[in-house]
């Protein structure tokens, strides 16, 4: 198979954990004899410095060709006093946008050898095996008007949370088509006893759900769902919910996993190429330095290869090297406990890809 992929490095940490993350697909390549073809290209704070733009239009144009993207992550200090139209978390919000990647998907999987390096009892984390459904193209993230402006003499600011009915009929599907194929369970996720956007979320899970009988629904308050997440989260298959209310729960969720490198993502449309990255973001403190975790883009590249190329035997076997090396003990520095080895961004990479390769050895 030949596949066309768009890698967008960005800022911070993003570059050494891209760089992981495509060696592990070349390791794929060979061993499965496909041929992936890259294209990199600017987002983020990287693309301000050198094109004056958080997106360039060319960035775009490429993502649009490609059949699957993997990005790093953006934004950092240096950018942080920018206005918000030249944040480097606009290029990353104005690529969603674009390619109309409204579902998002972070799945929550407590390994069983990092229940350590949790910050939460071991009873409460084992066996956690969730997933994040966010919808991520509407919502209060870019509701308008989105403004700063005067009234009778004083500064005014507004966000807007807004949806299309047929915004929210389409992500609470996708909800219902996970769970189908999961444990069969949606938990829409909403501020029904405050927002009206949330009142109208409700009704339209309620209706989406009378097509599958098969699922259980409920519904569940976000404060009590933030909760409940680091109370029960076993009692979780599908948590589906607003753009914002997603972004906080998957930061909270990746506790569950004992961090936040180990959790992956992918964005993705009806049509086009999906958008995979890590949930962790650019890690400023610790960029340049060979000390992130590669984990959650490797894992996120098995979702690509799922999830975009319909790979699913090539994404396990990544997916199955991830837990090996775990099982065998190594650790990047946010997953070690007090007086373990850490291994490097790239030492960890080649613990992958040697898991890889045993696994191919075995099975050959
Ligand atoms: C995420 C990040 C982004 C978001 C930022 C970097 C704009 O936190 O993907 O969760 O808020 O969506
Ligand atoms: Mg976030």
């Amino acid at each position: 198979m030949k596949k066309k992929i768009t890698v967008l490095p960005g800022d911070g940490i993003g570059p050494e954990v891209v760089q992981s993350a495509v060696n592990v697909l070349d390791t794929v390549a060979d061993q499965f004899g496909h041929e992936f073809e890259y294209s990199y290209a600017k987002i983020g704070g990287v693309a301000i410095d050198e094109e004056n733009s958080p997106l360039p239009s060319e960035t775009v144009r490429v993502c649009k060709e490609s059949d699957g993207i993997l990005l790093g992550a953006v934004g950092g200090p240096k950018w942080d006093t920018l206005p918000g139209d030249m944040r480097p978390e606009k290029g990353l919000l104005g690529i969603r946008k674009e390619l109309n990647l409204f579902a998002n998907l972070r799945p929550v999987t407590a390994f069983d050898s990092l229940i350590e390096a949790s910050t939460l009892r071991k009873e409460v984390v084992k066996g956690v095996d969730l997933m994040i459904l966010r919808e991520l193209t509407s919502g209060l993230y870019f509701g308008e008007p989105k403004e700063r402006r005067e009234e009778n003499g004083e500064q005014v600011v507004v966000d807007t949370l807004y949806y299309k009915r047929s915004e929210i009929e389409r992500i609470i599907k996708q909800a219902f088509e996970l769970a189908r194929v999961r444990r069969k369970k949606v938990t829409s996720v909403d501020k029904a006893n405050v927002l009206e956007s949330s009142r109208v979320w409700r009704e339209v899970a309620e209706e989406v759900g009378k097509q599958y009988p098969d699922i259980e629904l409920e519904h569940m308050l976000v404060d009590n769902a933030a909760m409940q997440l680091i109370r029960d989260p076993k009692q979780f298959d599908v948590l589906v919910t607003e753009n914002m209310f997603g972004d906080i729960l998957s930061d909270e969720a990746s506790m569950l996993t004992g961090s936040l490198g180990m959790l992956p993502s992918a964005s993705i449309g009806s049509t086009g190429p999906g958008l995979y990255e890590p949930v962790h973001g650019s890690a400023p403190d610790i960029a340049g330095q060979g000390k992130a975790n590669p984990l959650a883009t490797i894992a996120s590249v098995a979702m690509m290869l799922k999830y975009s190329f319909g790979l699913s035997k090539e994404a396990e076997v990544v997916d199955k090297a991830v837990s090996t090396v775990l099982e065998q003990g190594y650790r990047t520095g946010d997953i070690a406990a007090e007086g373990e080895t850490t291994l490097s961004t790239t030492e960890m990479t080649e613990k992958v890809i040697a898991a890889m390769t045993n696994q191919a050895k075995v099975t050959n």
